[in-house]
């Protein structure tokens, strides 16, 4: 089988290298992968968002399935346009993919369908949002409606940071369209969980839980990331806890997507926070997220090509997903000064025999060399029986792999140690 994976940062290096392991998979090509993945992917130079030039590529190289990973191109409606050549895909359409392309719309269907979540309000006009503000509950949340590179959330501790981060997303233009909405909603209080799941509007099938470490610093200092490392499991998320989930959170979703006409088959991922008052949702992805993937498919058992086929094919039910019974931890290295302005271009080294560990994200080969060339460069991961040896483990990998520059946090998984 020839694949396409649309992407190219570390989850995609993740998909790439755990859908290798099907022997049937042939070739596999990324668009546009990066220079760090080349030993295992094609790596094509078009854009994750250049849609024509995707659909082109795969009918030109009779592409038998394609695994679209990141929200743009799926908000964009990659899947809908691939699948109008009858190339199978894994990923939802555009019209399921709104939920997280719109948060204006994620909320309002959360409260359509008895889901829980923080209680927030939607405004299109800036006087009466600034109206709101003056009697809101601070402190509050301000969330650009539409899609910003994870930058949208502000967290606002005072009434005229509030003001300050409305005026800029809607009058100020500082998300551009995806700020002209907002959704200001109750700051809510608890440990974070991700919880991916593999769904094909019929059935959900929870993947297993993992935590992310969003800040860019250690003991979660400073500014917000897309993410500096994960652990799976999350040692919070207990079963009686999974269960509620299941019945309060992710059997309702699927089931009130399907009813609103926008079906949803792919991955969704389910941001939770375990407050005093149950587990709420934070938010909606329409894809694996950056970088749980990294955790989560290391850990999985069962062939990763069948259960997405099987969701292409709405079968999920006759797959049974396993993982195994261990840790996983994730270290990612940055480049210094991310996530605001850092160098790029420098040379990175990484062991052979480490070399199926690592997931690398932001780096581009440059006269035959790789080098660093984004924030986030890569992730190590370890897979082990108990999580101190996966932690214990990944810090090691760091150890080996050597750019100037490097950046990382030293506390990934201490807060899961001391579940
Ligand atoms: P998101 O981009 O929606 O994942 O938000 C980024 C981060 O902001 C989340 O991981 C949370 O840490 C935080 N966050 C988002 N919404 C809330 C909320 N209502 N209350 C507290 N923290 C939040
Ligand atoms: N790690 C969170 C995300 O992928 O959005």
């Amino acid at each position: 089988m020839k694949i396409l994976v649309v992407g190219g940062g570390g989850r995609e290096h993740a998909i790439i290298k755990k859908i290798k392991e099907n022997k049937e998979v042939k070739e596999i090509f990324a668009l546009p992968g990066n220079g760090g993945m080349v030993n295992d992917a094609t790596c094509v130079n078009i854009k994750a968002t250049d849609i024509d030039g995707i659909v082109n590529f795969a009918v030109e190289n009779t592409i038998d399935y394609a695994i679209v990973a990141p929200d743009d191109p799926l908000v964009m409606g990659c899947v809908d346009a691939l699948e109008e050549k009858n190339i199978p895909c894994f990923g939802p359409r555009a019209c399921a993919a709104i939920i997280e392309g719109s948060k204006a719309f994620s909320k309002k269907l959360m409260k359509k369908y008895g889901i829980p979540t923080a209680a927030f309000e939607v405004f299109s006009k800036l006087e009466d949002a600034l109206e709101y503000l003056k009697t809101a509950p601070i402190p509050t949340v301000i969330k650009a409606d539409g899609l910003a590179l994870g930058k949208g959330v502000i967290i606002c501790q005072t009434r005229e940071e509030a003001v300050t981060a409305v005026t800029e997303m809607m009058a100020d233009g500082k998300f551009g369209d995806s700020g002209k909405t907002v959704v200001i909603e109750e700051f809510l209080e608890g440990l974070e969980v991700s919880v991916l799941s593999f769904t094909d509007g019929k059935c959900v099938v929870p993947m297993i839980s993992s935590m992310d470490h969003k800040r860019a610093g250690d003991g979660d200092t400073g500014l917000n990331t897309g993410g500096m490392g994960t652990v799976a499991p999350n040692p919070y998320y207990t079963k009686e806890i999974a269960e509620r989930c299941m019945q309060e959170i992710f059997l309702p979703t699927v089931g009130a997507m399907v009813e609103e006409g926008r079906t949803f088959k792919g991955c969704l991922y389910f941001g939770l926070m375990l407050t005093e008052k149950g587990p709420k949702v934070i938010e909606y992805n329409c894809r694996f997220g950056d970088p749980e993937t990294q955790v989560v498919l290391p850990l999985l058992e069962t062939d990763l090509l069948t259960v997405m086929r099987a969701v292409t094919e709405e079968k999920l039910s006759s797959v049974p997903v396993k993982f195994a019974d261990k840790s996983a931890c994730c270290v990612i290295m940055a480049s210094k000064g991310y996530p605001l302005a850092y160098e790029k271009g420098y040379e990175i080294n990484i062991p052979d025999e480490i070399a199926d560990k690592v997931y690398v994200a932001g780096a581009a080969e440059k006269d035959g060399k790789v080098v660093t060339a984004g924030g986030r460069v890569l992730g190590a991961v370890e897979v082990a029986d108990t999580l101190r040896e996966a932690v214990d483990g990944a810090y090691a990998l760091v150890d080996k792999i050597s750019f100037e520059n490097a950046y990382y946090r030293h506390d990934i998984g201490e807060r899961a140690l001391k579940a």
